[in-house]
């Protein structure tokens, strides 16, 4: 049914206080953008929202910094709990990556900013990581399109892409009742049923590959995936990102593993799915073609793991394979996750060990939201980036490294990185 863009929201009595300023301007701002984008799109009422994961203003972008600035000082203050986005360097050692100092001060300014706000800075991709686990059902409003896949899909916490009302809807508290909120669009559109051997999606990048074959296929419907399964938080993450890479898939069901899909009949809300796919191992080796670029035998000088962010567990695996080794003279290894969880690694001694073998363990940020970027450079005046060849188990990573940073890429297994960034080389 289309919905009727005419029909004004209806508002509770509460958010009636809120517009009509009882809260301060600042709440009767938000309250109306917010009001204005869900009559925009035919919504007829707002619902609370208990969570928000927030764009972080990464220093990349200077008016963005300037504007968050401003808007705390005007009074800009969040009414839920919110998480914040990644950052475009590590703050607390920039200068450990090569980030130039103007740009590390920038940034620092939108931190102070974000505290100022109420924004717990947690600056991640992966804020499940660190225990933010809505309820099953319940509304939130998240940025960060790994994050968000994740959390409609295998949380079953309800989410749309929040872009920038995200920071609105922190505010006041309210979203519009529409999209994935609402049942009718968390049904499965397409079928994808998967034939493909075991051996292939016991590592990470498997199921990374998968997210990217299916991606493409999918768009922005909601795929229903069957015929494989893991219960690895790892893997779903993994598997999530790529779909949100390839495609701008916000919400996937994997049947018998995700909440809203125990069955295929479920998880298409018993209804005749609008197209079949048959997925073999073979979409999976044409991705890995697609994303490796660096040539058999050729020299390596990036490897990056942790996209999305690394959790505790996977530095304490990492930590284990680079005990008493080091890595190539002349390679970077970057591994990717949150303040949090970095701390926890240095009390456990993981991160002495990473380090050790000449490794680096980068918090708030990543390879492609970092001065490595292209564009940043040239914005910023800085030297373009000397990355050449970059390895990592990430699809997502190996797709934007190399649109943004501009390097080849190879898309491989955790071991077949560690080889690269042990040897230099692209075995
Ligand atoms: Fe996170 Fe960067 Fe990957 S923000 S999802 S590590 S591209």
């Amino acid at each position: 049914m289309i919905p009727d863009y005419n029909i004004p929201m209806r508002l509770t009595p509460d958010e009636q206080a809120m517009l009509s300023g009882e809260h301060g301007p600042v709440v009767a701002e938000a309250i109306d953008y917010v009001i204005q984008f869900g009559e925009a799109f035919g919504a007829d009422r707002l619902v609370d929202i208990t969570y928000c994961h927030y764009p972080a203003e990464m220093a990349i972008y200077e008016g963005s910094v300037e504007d968050v600035a401003a808007y705390s000082e005007r009074g800009g203050r969040v009414a839920v709990p919110t998480t914040t986005s990644t950052l475009c360097c590590d703050l607390e050692r920039p200068a450990s990556t090569g980030c130039p100092a103007a740009l590390a001060s920038l940034q620092a300014r939108a931190e102070t900013a974000h505290r100022r706000m109420g924004l717990l800075e947690t600056y991640t991709c992966t804020p499940q990581s660190l225990g933010f686990i809505p309820p099953f059902g319940s509304y939130n409003l998240l940025v960060e399109s790994s994050a968000i896949i994740y959390y409609n899909s295998v949380l079953g916490a309800r989410t749309n892409r929040g872009g920038l009302l995200t920071r609105y809807s922190a505010v006041c508290g309210k979203y519009p009742l529409m999209g994935y909120l609402l049942d009718r669009n968390r049904r499965g559109t397409l079928l994808f049923n998967c034939d493909i051997p075991a051996d292939r999606l016991r590592t990470y990048d498997g199921w990374s590959a998968l997210g990217f074959h299916i991606g493409a296929i999918a768009g922005s419907a909601v795929p229903v995936i069957d015929g494989v399964r893991t219960d690895r938080q790892d893997f779903l993450i993994g598997l999530g990102a790529a779909l949100a890479t390839s495609g701008s898939v916000s919400l996937f069901h994997l049947v018998g593993v995700t909440p809203e899909a125990r069955t295929v009949d479920e998880a298409l809300q018993r209804r005749q799915p609008e197209r079949v796919y048959e997925v073999t191992a073979a979409d999976l080796d044409e991705v890995y073609r697609r994303m490796t670029t660096i040539q058999p035998g050729e020299p390596v000088d990036f490897v990056t793991l942790g996209c999305p962010h690394y959790n505790l567990e996977q530095l304490r695996v990492l930590a284990g394979r680079l005990a008493g080794r080091h890595i190539a003279t002349g390679v970077r290894l970057w591994v990717t996750t949150n303040r949090m969880t970095k701390q926890q690694a240095e009390y456990s001694g993981y991160v002495k060990t990473i380090e050790d073998s000449g490794a680096l363990v980068v918090a708030d940020c990543c390879p492609v939201e970092s001065h490595l970027r292209a564009s940043t450079c040239r914005e910023h005046g800085l030297p373009v980036p000397n990355v050449k060849a970059l390895v990592t188990d990430s699809v997502k990573m190996a797709r934007y490294s190399g649109d943004l940073i501009g390097c080849q890429t190879a898309l491989a297994d955790f071991e077949r990185c560690l080889t690269a960034a042990f040897s230099g080389r692209w075995q």
